[in-house]
């Protein structure tokens, strides 16, 4: 399984979701392939936003190490599955594919959760460290029933 998380910047949720996914798959033993991707290129090549990273190490996950990098053509057809953050990376995502089979890759993260309610995950790139926590809260059990429900 190849999974591509999404988000606008690739420095604040995303690459909280690749290292929530990746220690959950790790954990169940999966081999899976797991990266994140911005549909913006501000931030291309940067580690993600201190603020995730305190997050995550909190929860005894190192995601220091990632690298920002903006969402390719090709993703499509590499990847399984691909998970934006909110409505309108997904909408970013829907305008970039070209074939149904593409399409039909995307699913909004919370989506795995509350099926059909179109529920986001809030940029927390302007507010504070409690958002943060927020988006952590939000992505670790999206990220529990991605794994269970793709294995
Ligand atoms: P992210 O947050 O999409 O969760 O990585 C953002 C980071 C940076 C910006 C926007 C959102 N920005 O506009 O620079």
């Amino acid at each position: 399984m190849r999974v591509l998380v999404v988000c606008l910047g690739n420095i604040c949720r995303s690459p909280l979701a690749e290292g929530i996914l990746r220690t959950k798959a790790e954990e169940q033993g999966l081999l899976w392939e797991i990266d994140s991707a911005g549909t913006g290129s501000w931030h291309e090549g940067n580690a993600p936003d201190e603020r995730s990273i305190a997050v995550a190490k909190k929860n005894g996950i190192d995601i220091s190490a990632q690298k920002a990098r903006k969402i390719k053509k090709s993703d499509f057809d590499y990847y399984d599955l691909i998970l934006p953050m909110d409505t309108s990376n997904r909408d970013d995502l829907y305008e970039m594919t070209s074939t149904m089979e593409q399409r039909n890759k995307i699913r909004l993260i919370m989506d795995v959760v509350y099926p059909n309610k179109n529920i986001s995950v809030p940029d927390p790139y302007h507010g504070t460290e409690k958002d943060y926590v927020s988006v952590f809260e939000m992505l670790d059990p999206a990220c529990e029933k991605i794994v269970s429900l793709y294995k």
